[in-house]
C-alpha cells in the first residue's frame, strides 16, 4: 500500500476524489489536509469530515491554510462553480466528528519525517499547505517520495481565463515555490483532465443502486455537471479534475507525461498561467495524454 497524505479544499470533484480514494486498496490515507479554495478552509474541512461520514471511514483531517501564502488573501471561492457549501447545496446537517488541532502543513511535516521516501502527497487545491510545510522545513524535499498535483494548464487554455486554471490561480505564488523547490512533482493538469468526462447518464446509473452514498454524489454531481454546461454548452457531463489525480497516484499508465520545468506567472493578466520550458534540469512530469476510457472504468468501479 502506498502511504497517503491527501491534500483537499473539498468541492465537488473533491469529493469524489475522495471517495475513489477511500475505496482504493492500493492507498493507505494517513490523513486529509485541507485548503481554502473552491470554499474557505473552515467549510472544506467540514465538507472533508461530512464526506468521510456518507463515505462511513474514518480518517484524521488536519485544517490548513486560511489564506495565500505570500500576499494573504482570503478571497475567491468558487461557489458558483461547487454550490453555497461546496457540495452542490447537498449538505443538509453537519458531520458530527471533529477535525485535528495539528496544523496541516506541520502534519505533513511530521509524517514525511517519519516515514522518508515513503509518503505520496495527492494535492488537489491551491498548494498553500505544500508550499508552508516546505518553507517551514525545506529539509523534508528530498524525503518525499512524490507529490501528485492536479493543477495548472501548460499547453492547453485555463478554466478561469484564458491562461491560467483554478488551483494554481488561487495561489500563483505558492504554486511557483512548489514546482521550483527540487520536490518530484507529477502534474496533473487540465492538459489531461479536460479529456476525462464524466456523462451525465451516470448519475441515474448511480441513483439506481438505491445506495445513500450514491444518491448524496449523484445530487452533488447534477449540481456541477450544471455548472460544466453553462460554461462548455453541448458538454453534456463534468470534467474529473481531481478524481484523475488519484488515478494516478494508483497507476501512472493511465498518463503519459513530459518532463520539464514549469513557471509560475504572478503577476498581470496571465498570473496563474504555468509556462512549461526546458532551461535547467527538467523535474516536473507535466502530464499530456490520458487514456480516458480505461480511467473512467476504473473510477466508476470504485467511487460510490
Ligand atoms: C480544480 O479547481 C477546483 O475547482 C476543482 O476542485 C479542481 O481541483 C479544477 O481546475
Ligand atoms: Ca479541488
Amino acid at each position: 500500500m502506498k502511504p497517503i497524505i491527501f491534500d483537499v479544499d473539498t468541492g465537488i470533484d473533491d469529493a469524489l476524489a475522495m471517495s475513489y480514494a477511500l475505496n482504493s486498496p492500493e492507498l493507505e490515507l494517513l490523513g486529509f489536509t485541507t485548503c481554502f479554495g473552491n470554499v474557505s478552509v473552515a467549510e472544506a474541512t467540514r465538507n472533508t469530515l461530512a464526506v468521510l461520514e456518507k463515505v462511513g471511514k474514518r480518517i484524521p483531517v488536519y485544517p490548513g491554510a486560511e489564506q495565500t501564502f505570500i500576499r494573504g488573501e482570503k478571497e475567491g471561492w468558487s461557489k458558483h462553480v461547487h454550490g453555497e457549501d461546496g457540495l452542490g447545496n447537498t449538505l443538509k446537517k453537519d458531520p458530527i466528528s471533529q477535525p485535528e488541532s495539528q496544523f496541516a502543513p506541520e502534519f505533513i511535516i511530521e509524517q514525511v519525517k517519519n516515514r522518508p521516501h515513503e509518503i505520496t502527497i495527492i494535492a488537489v487545491g491551491p498548494l498553500t499547505n505544500l508550499a508552508l510545510a516546505i518553507k517551514i522545513a525545506p529539509e523534508i524535499i528530498p524525503l518525499v517520495k512524490e507529490v501528485v498535483i492536479m493543477g495548472g494548464a501548460v499547453k492547453v487554455p485555463g478554466n478561469v481565463n484564458a491562461y491560467a486554471e483554478a488551483n494554481i490561480i488561487a495561489d500563483p505564488e505558492a504554486a511557483e515555490y512548489v514546482f521550483s523547490s527540487g520536490l518530484q512533482v507529477t502534474l496533473v493538469g487540465l492538459d489531461v483532465t479536460m479529456q476525462t468526462l464524466l456523462p451525465k447518464s451516470t448519475l441515474n446509473e448511480w441513483r439506481a443502486t438505491g445506495k445513500e452514498t450514491a444518491h448524496f454524489f449523484a445530487d452533488m454531481t447534477e449540481f456541477y455537471i450544471g455548472y460544466y454546461e453553462s460554461y462548455y454548452p453541448g458538454i453534456g457531463g463534468c470534467a474529473l479534475h481531481d478524481p484523475l489525480a488519484v488515478g494516478v497516484a494508483i497507476d501512472s499508465s493511465f498518463v503519459s507525461a513530459e518532463s520539464m520545468n514549469v513557471k509560475v506567472a504572478t503577476e498581470g493578466e496571465e498570473a496563474g498561467r504555468t509556462v512549461g520550458h526546458l532551461a535547467g534540469e527538467p523535474r516536473i512530469r507535466v502530464c499530456t495524454e490520458v487514456e480516458a476510457e480505461r480511467f473512467l472504468k476504473h473510477f466508476l468501479n470504485r467511487v460510490v
